[in-house]
């Protein structure tokens, strides 16, 4: 079977080369150019562990080829996935242009029967308009289905989720459409992956319900690691959460404090569902909390600082890890980038690291008052406090010691309860971390 997937972002390229990987032949479809090319020549664009080998392996397979010619792609293709980006704005409204255009590519060169795939995160509707905006274009009568099968990849596992997702939910209302889409997917199928087989409208509900639900978990545990700062010491966030987590009805996952939750997803589907229930007329005030919390959970990081170094005019803060989160250089929506800024608006000078994401974090923090340094020690190296933003994992190797003997201050503020709070200490650092001490 062949099949196109439109976009070659994160989650096109990962779909394209998962789908690739079951057997089938693809066709990862871009109007950049410059990106194809690259593609075409084995650099992937993209930060993602695995990408790469996937990539590699089925373009040398034959089996995933890289294209600028979309009409070409559609029209060799049965199932057409859609994979661009619908980043909106603040105001929670997706931006669904690119996914329009996509559309009207495809009524332009579809000439026989199509199964055209959303899988980009799109409000409640979208495959409905996206049905009557392609038959409407349409120069000729095609047959062709619009299925819903929104993608659930974490960043930095993305590929390890694409082989081992938790369900498929597949959004149709022709059997023909859902057929095609189960024998896509057999191969995962026969390791007992499960469908959710429903209409576009429920599965389109459900990717926002889903990322909706893990943000309600974060500003929760949240809420309470800043309850448990406010009680002190004898309460610890931590073992609150395991408590919780050993309860089947709560689940472990998703319960770890920090600055809030950033990245590409979390922000823009919580407001995104907002926004729709507010156009039904319902507010679902629990994720509106969910999102209130998380606008200033970042500020508690900052107040640490403030707290521990009795101010923050003219002080040198290393901030370690910038990334929304580890194993990703994304840096959108990163609270340890917010945190960066809100130092910077006080006064702080600041020296950052990141194993990965310093070049896309120095096109979002200007240059000025920030030095981008080559390693952790470099960080911090005569800092008054030391943040540590992003939990990545060669933090946890770090000799605390030698960082610390660096460093003109003691200060520790463990933004993701990453560090081993009793060898800080034992390292001479003063540790304040999120709901436990
Ligand atoms: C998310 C969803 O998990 C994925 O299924 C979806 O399709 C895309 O959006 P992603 O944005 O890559 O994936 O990151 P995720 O691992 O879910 O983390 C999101 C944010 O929540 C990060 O900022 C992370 O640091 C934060 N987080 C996560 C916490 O603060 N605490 C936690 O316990 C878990």
């Amino acid at each position: 079977m062949h099949v196109a997937v439109m976009g070659a972002g994160y989650v096109g390229l990962v779909t394209a080369g998962g789908l690739a990987d079951l057997g089938l032949m693809v066709t990862s479809a871009d109007i950049n150019q410059e990106r194809i090319q690259r593609l075409g020549e084995g650099k992937v664009p993209i930060f993602e562990p695995g990408l790469e080998e996937l990539v590699r392996r089925n373009t040398q397979a034959g089996r995933l080829s890289f294209s600028a010619d979309i009409q070409s792609a559609v029209r060799n293709s049965l199932v057409i996935f859609i994979a661009v980006g619908t980043n909106g704005g603040l105001n929670g409204e997706p931006d669904l242009s690119q996914i329009w255009s996509v559309a009207d590519s495809i009524a332009d060169s579809m000439e026989d029967y199509k199964v055209i795939v959303t899988k980009s995160t799109v409000p409640v509707g979208t495959a409905a308009q996206l049905r009557e905006r392609i038959s409407s274009r349409l120069e000729r009568p095609v047959e062709f289905d619009v299925v819903s099968n929104p993608e659930f990849l974490r960043e930095g596992s993305a590929v390890e989720d694409f082989f081992h997702p938790n369900r498929i939910v597949i959004g149709s209302p022709s059997g023909r459409a859902v057929g095609i889409m189960k024998d896509i997917y057999q191969r995962l199928y026969l390791n007992e992956t499960p469908f959710v087989i429903t209409t576009c409208e429920t599965a389109e509900l459900t990717k926002y319900a889903a990322n909706s639900f893990l943000a309600l978990k974060i500003s929760f545990i949240n809420e309470l690691a800043n309850l448990c700062d406010a009680i002190g010491p004898c309460t610890d966030i931590h073992v609150i959460g395991r408590a919780l987590g050993l309860d089947g009805r709560i689940g472990s996952k998703f319960l770890h404090p920090g600055p809030g939750f950033g990245g590409y997803c979390f922000p823009k589907d919580t407001r995104a569902l907002c926004t729709t229930a507010r156009k039904f007329g319902v507010n679902v005030r629990t994720v509106e909390a969910a999102v209130e919390v998380n606008e200033s959970q970042y500020l508690r990081v900052v107040e640490k600082v403030r707290q521990g170094l009795g101010g923050l005019a003219d002080k040198t803060v290393s901030v370690l890890g910038l990334s929304f989160k580890p194993n990703t250089d994304d840096v959108r929506e990163s609270r340890a980038v917010r945190i960066c800024e809100a130092l910077r608006s006080e006064g702080c000078t600041l020296q950052v690291y990141d194993p990965v994401a310093m070049a896309a974090s120095a096109s979002v923090l200007n240059g000025h008052a920030v030095k981008y340094c080559a390693n952790a020690y470099e960080a911090a190296e005569g800092a008054d406090a030391l943040v540590t933003a992003t939990e990545w994992n060669e933090f946890r190797a770090l000799n605390l010691e030698k960082l610390k003997a660096g460093m003109r201050g003691d200060l520790l503020v463990d933004a993701k309860n990453a560090m081993d709070a009793a060898k800080a200490k034992e390292a001479g650092f003063r540790y304040y971390g999120m709901g436990r001490r």
